[in-house]
């Protein structure tokens, strides 16, 4: 019995003729924070997607929260499920890309509780609240109705 929150069993991924994955095996524990390093093309972006499904790996097994993601398993074969089925264990799962990709007509603070108003179907009077708390957290409060053309790199 596993407690890991994320868990890779011997995941293989290839792009065509190269094989980018080779048989990673990673387990999470939960609030445990790591970090992967690599050269340049080396398949960390292809990993992280794939925890997400949004990659499909040609062999092994990927569990969120001791769940497969993007497969059910029936009589010990693995179906994948419908990308309906799938959108639905992504709603778990928060990815922070390379490009931030902010909606640009929209401020800070409503980039912050869109998906949750959207997607979760939350309150917005909590969904704001929490978003002001989590502001405040990085030292951010005062940019929640700024525009994200107004924002430096970093913030
Ligand atoms: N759709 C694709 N078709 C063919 N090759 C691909 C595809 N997507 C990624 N690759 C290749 O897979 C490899 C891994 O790419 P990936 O984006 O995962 O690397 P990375 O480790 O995130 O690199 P970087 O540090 O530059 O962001 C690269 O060699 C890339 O060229
Ligand atoms: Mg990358």
């Amino acid at each position: 019995m596993t407690t890991s929150i994320v868990g890779l069993t011997d995941i293989h991924k290839s792009c065509g003729p190269v094989e980018v994955l080779k048989g990673i095996s990673l387990d999470v524990a939960p609030g445990e924070v790591i970090c992967l390093i690599g050269p340049s093309g080396s398949g960390k972006n292809t990993l992280l997607r794939s925890i997400n499904h949004l990659e499909k790996t040609n062999a092994g097994e990927i569990r969120v929260d001791g769940n497969l993601v993007g497969y059910r398993e029936l009589n010990g074969r693995l179906f994948e499920l419908s990308d309906k089925e799938t959108s639905k264990s992504r709603e778990d799962v928060g990815m922070v890309l390379q490009h931030f990709n902010l909606f640009p007509h929209m401020t800070v603070l409503e980039n912050l509780i869109e998906a949750p108003l959207r997607v979760r179907k939350e309150n917005k009077a909590e969904a704001t609240s929490r978003a002001q708390t989590l502001l405040a957290r990085v030292g951010l409060e005062e940019k929640a109705d700024s525009y994200p053309e107004q924002l430096s790199g970093g913030q």
